[in-house]
């Protein structure tokens, strides 16, 4: 190597990057790893002990009975997903929509097959927005999506949301806002988790799924705005009944896309998810698509169409809603007993989903700086998810005092431990901040 060539050059780097950067989730997710002896409230990661390993090996079996048929999956798919796997999305759409496949009013092809979920999402930003083109969420809301709507350069508003999801009037009033701007024709896509929300555990009201779709269509005045609804936990629910999607109440087909995914009620490894998209949407994501991976892996498609075919995947479900059922009563019992005594700590009670949010009083900081997260992870061993995370930057509706604590990793008795240890924390800091206020 000559004399000259000892320094390396910087990278010239794109914009997008630069957009993406920042994301909190991989500092959540390295944080989860390097403290593997901390009890776990911050991962979004599912239950272990319940992960179906007998079903999918089974499945797999089966595929790889015949030659032929294992060569299949073992091959190429296409873009869209494997036509067979596509066939069972829509049976198996059609029955949480109780209906029949010939009232959902699609195609085969509306149903695109994705690895995961966080990819559909991310080809819909994709296809969707320009940079300053807007994107209205609930506040909070998923914070990795909002990774993704940073990613494209997409302008993030939040929308004041309460128990029972974002607030249409206050939607209304925030799309008034921005038509008297002149910024209507900037806002093309409203992005709601209709049940269980990550990180809140609230369910989008069924009026509210009504009105949202009104709203959609009475503001889509140059273009269709489209409701991107992220039906995630859907099928994790613990009580009460499961309403309407907020797709169903759009006769037209035309205004939602519907994310599904098998990553909560199956697996996140097998990184199958789908999503349901209007006619005119199919080929521009496609075309991203084809850009990105010109189709999902096969063989995971092929063990979905095998386990939701043959039934075992509705069973599975069933016991999977069981336990996690006891988790989360773990957890609000939990709640009940270590925080009902400490002032201004307040959460909701999720009916489903893997997430229990709690308000702590406005004077305690929960962020990863805060003396309260070093309070939790290094003296009490234990983590949470800081809720700032879950607001776009800048919104004046973002609140520093809540964490997300999810009930999907850990066990019953440990959720126990861990609810414990973070209740001594907040009092920890609670009676450090009071000694330090003056008088
Ligand atoms: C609300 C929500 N949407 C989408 C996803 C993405 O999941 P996946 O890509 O595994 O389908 C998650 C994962 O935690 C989620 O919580």
């Amino acid at each position: 190597m000559s004399d000259s060539v000892k320094t390396s050059l910087p990278l010239s780097l794109s914009t997008r990057r630069a957009w993406a950067a920042d994301q909190s989730i991989s500092y959540l997710m390295q944080q989860g790893l390097v403290n593997r002896d901390v009890i776990s409230l911050a991962a979004g990661f599912v239950d272990e002990v319940t992960l179906p390993t007998t079903l999918v090996q089974n499945a797999v079996q089966r595929i790889f009975a015949e030659r032929a048929s294992g060569q299949r999956a073992l091959q190429y798919g296409s873009t869209g997903g494997n036509v067979d796997l596509q066939e069972q999305l829509l049976s198996h759409h059609a029955r949480l929509e109780r209906c029949d496949v010939s009232e959902l009013g699609i195609t085969q092809d509306q149903v695109i097959v994705t690895a995961g979920s966080q990819q559909l999402l991310n080809h819909v930003a994709e296809v969707l927005l320009n940079p300053g083109d807007i994107c209205l969420v609930s506040a909070p809301t998923y914070f990795v999506f909002l990774g993704t709507l940073n990613g494209v350069g997409a302008r993030t508003i939040a929308v004041e949301s309460d128990e029972n999801g974002m607030k249409m009037d206050a939607l209304e009033t925030t799309l008034n806002q921005l038509e008297a701007a002149g910024d209507l024709p900037r806002v093309k896509l409203i992005y709601l988790v209709s049940s269980f929300e990550n990180p809140s555990g609230v369910t989008l009201a069924d009026d509210r799924r009504r009105a949202a779709v009104d709203l959609a269509q009475s503001f889509s005045k140059t273009h269709r705005i489209l409701i991107l609804e992220d039906a995630a936990y859907r099928e994790l629910r613990y009580e009460g009944e499961d309403g309407p999607s907020i797709w169903s109440c759009d006769a037209t087909r035309e205004h939602v896309v519907l994310a599904q995914t098998f990553s909560k009620s199956f697996s996140p490894g097998i990184r199958v998810a789908y999503g349901i998209v209007p006619k005119d949407l199919v080929t521009p994501i496609h075309d991203v698509k084809g850009n990105f991976d010109f189709g999902s892996p096969n063989l995971s498609q092929q063990i979905v169409a095998e386990v939701v075919r043959d039934g075992s995947y509705e069973a599975h479900v069933d016991s999977l809603r069981q336990s996690y059922a006891v988790k989360r009563d773990a957890m609000l019992r939990a709640a009940d007993a270590y925080f009902s005594d400490i002032a201004g700590v307040f959460w909701l009670r999720p009916q489903g989903g893997l997430y229990v949010w709690m308000s702590l009083p406005p004077s305690v900081d929960t962020g990863y700086e805060s003396a309260l997260f070093e309070r939790a992870t290094k003296h009490e061993g234990v983590m949470y998810v800081p809720g700032e995370i879950a607001y776009p930057g800048g919104s004046p509706l973002k609140r520093t005092n809540e964490m997300r604590l999810s009930f999907g990793v850990e066990a019953p008795e440990t959720i126990d431990d861990g609810m414990r240890r973070l209740a001594n924390a907040v009092r920890n800091v609670l009676e450090s901040t009071s000694h330090a206020t003056p008088g």
